[in-house]
């Protein structure tokens, strides 16, 4: 089957350059000269759309399996594809976690049932515990590992424990120390691998609840327990390791001014950091909170204003070079607890693309940008360039078409998530991805899922791993 998109402005990081593209079966078979007469089996004529390298979510908590009353893979693929995302990077904190080669291809199979995207897996760092399976997993074509710095771990089930106050030491695995993280690091940096940290230093946590003293009542006590020193200290101590052993590592999902500084630092020094931030961080402050509750609570918590400008700066200027949803999904049920208590987590797959897309239309970043941190950038980073985040000849035919005009207002009844809620309720946008190509196939049109499930899973390609 030849298809051939026309009339469309081609995006990509460094350019924008009129031209149709050839799609014939999974694969791009050539980018023409606008107008140019070819045989296709069928034709998009989209004249006024922009036409980017499919767009690709690194950051989705997809539940699935372990707690299907907040999401499962079904539900959340199919909400990427709504939003215009063709690939989503599944976090490995389901249950049971992704942490060997083994529960990694039982995902893979799993998952690809399902599937309305496609998907790579991240595996997790339990820290010197699973030490001996970073290789394993990198092997099997994990896009990454993950360590959940400051968080404890159930020790039966590997669940996230979001407030461990009150459980009994024997039932968690205390978050890594930083000589294992160094392990870690040595061992990923032998494998050419990245290593994510979601950075919160647990010690300043507690130290900071101990402060406060009493339970957390207001969003100024739950910003006052989860301190900026908290993220700082970790990629302070990110970076020094990074350094020490080569290993790439990246901070994931954020949230302050002060990350942004320590990264841009690190990477003045040619250290290898990087960072990922979220829109709800680049659109939402701590004053939302009063109109949205615990919609808005996750960790490392939204912050102020200047947090805020300062993660658009680094965004602007390379510093972030990725962005994606944490998408996060509770219950509304669970959501509706008090701040205290509700689990940490917004519901985002589906508006990572509108959100930015809005962004770029009022100016904040360019839409080329948007190609290289929505797309290449990422893709680049989790090793799955070029078959992903590139429009050119032989790459997946993975295409997000967007019209740049379309005004519309995000509601959360019309979310494909299981969880149909959002910070971003009536919020008005412009810019919509309109159709979405999976290797060739529309699996998107005007905001809706299209087609049977026919995502796969995409490896990471491992230069290292496969000397080894
Ligand atoms: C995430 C979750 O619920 O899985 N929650 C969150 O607030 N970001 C875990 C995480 O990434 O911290
Ligand atoms: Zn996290």
């Amino acid at each position: 089957m030849r298809a051939l998109l026309s009339g469309g402005m081609v995006i990509t990081p460094s350019s924008r350059v009129r031209a149709d593209i050839l799609i014939d079966g999974e694969r791009i078979a050539g980018m023409l000269e606008s107008g140019a007469k070819v045989d296709v089996d069928q034709r998009y004529e989209i004249d006024g759309m922009l036409v980017f390298p499919g767009f690709i979510d690194p950051h989705v908590h997809s539940r699935d399996p372990g707690a299907p009353e907040k999401e499962d893979f079904a539900h959340c693929t199919k909400a990427a594809a709504a939003g215009g995302v063709t690939t989503i990077l599944d976090m490995p904190n389901s249950m049971p976690a992704v942490v060997d080669a083994e529960s990694f291809e039982e995902r893979a199979r799993q998952h690809e049932d399902v599937a309305h995207v496609d998907f790579g897996l991240w595996g997790l760092s339990t820290g010197a515990e699973n030490l001996g399976e970073l290789p394993t997993l990198f092997k099997a074509g994990a896009v990454a590992v993950k360590v959940f710095w400051g968080y404890y771990l159930d020790r039966s089930t590997r669940a996230l424990v979001y407030e461990p106050g009150g459980i009994h030491a024997d039932a968690l695995i205390p978050p890594p120390d930083v000589g294992e993280l160094l392990e870690v690091c040595r061992t990923v940096a032998r494998l050419g691998g990245v290593l994510a940290a979601h950075c919160e230093e647990s010690s300043i946590l507690r130290a900071a609840a101990r402060d406060l003293g009493r339970d957390v009542e207001t969003y100024d006590d739950l910003l006052a327990t989860r301190p900026v020193a908290a993220e700082a200290a970790c990629i302070a101590l990110g970076a020094e390791l990074a350094r020490a052993t080569g290993c790439r590592f990246h901070v994931v999902h954020m949230a302050s001014g002060r990350g942004v500084e320590l990264v841009r630092q690190a990477q003045q020094k040619s250290i290898p950091l990087t960072a990922e931030t979220c829109p709800h961080y680049l659109t939402l402050t701590a004053a939302d909170h009063a109109a949205l509750g615990t919609t808005m609570k996750v960790f490392p918590p939204i912050r102020d204003e200047e947090d805020r400008e300062s993660l658009w700066r680094g965004v602007a200027d390379g510093t972030i070079t990725s962005i994606g949803s944490d998408h996060a999904p509770h219950t509304l049920e669970e959501k509706h607890s008090s701040l205290a208590n509700a689990p940490a987590g917004v519901v985002g797959v589906e508006t990572l693309v509108p959100l930015m897309l809005d962004a770029a239309s009022s100016g904040r970043v360019g839409m080329e940008r948007l190609a290289w941190i929505l797309s290449e950038g990422t893709a680049r980073l989790y090793g799955i360039y070029p078959r992903k985040g590139a429009l050119r000849l032989g790459a997946d035919a993975d295409i997000t078409v967007v019209d740049p005009a379309a005004t519309w207002t995000i509601s959360g009844d019309r979310l494909h998530s299981k969880q149909r809620f959002t910070p971003w309720d009536g919020q008005t946008v412009r810019g919509r991805a309109v159709l979405a190509f999976l290797r060739g196939a529309l699996v998107m049109q005007d905001g809706e899922p299209v087609g049977q499930p026919r995502g796969k899973l995409v490896r990471r390609a491992n230069p290292q791993v496969e000397e080894t």
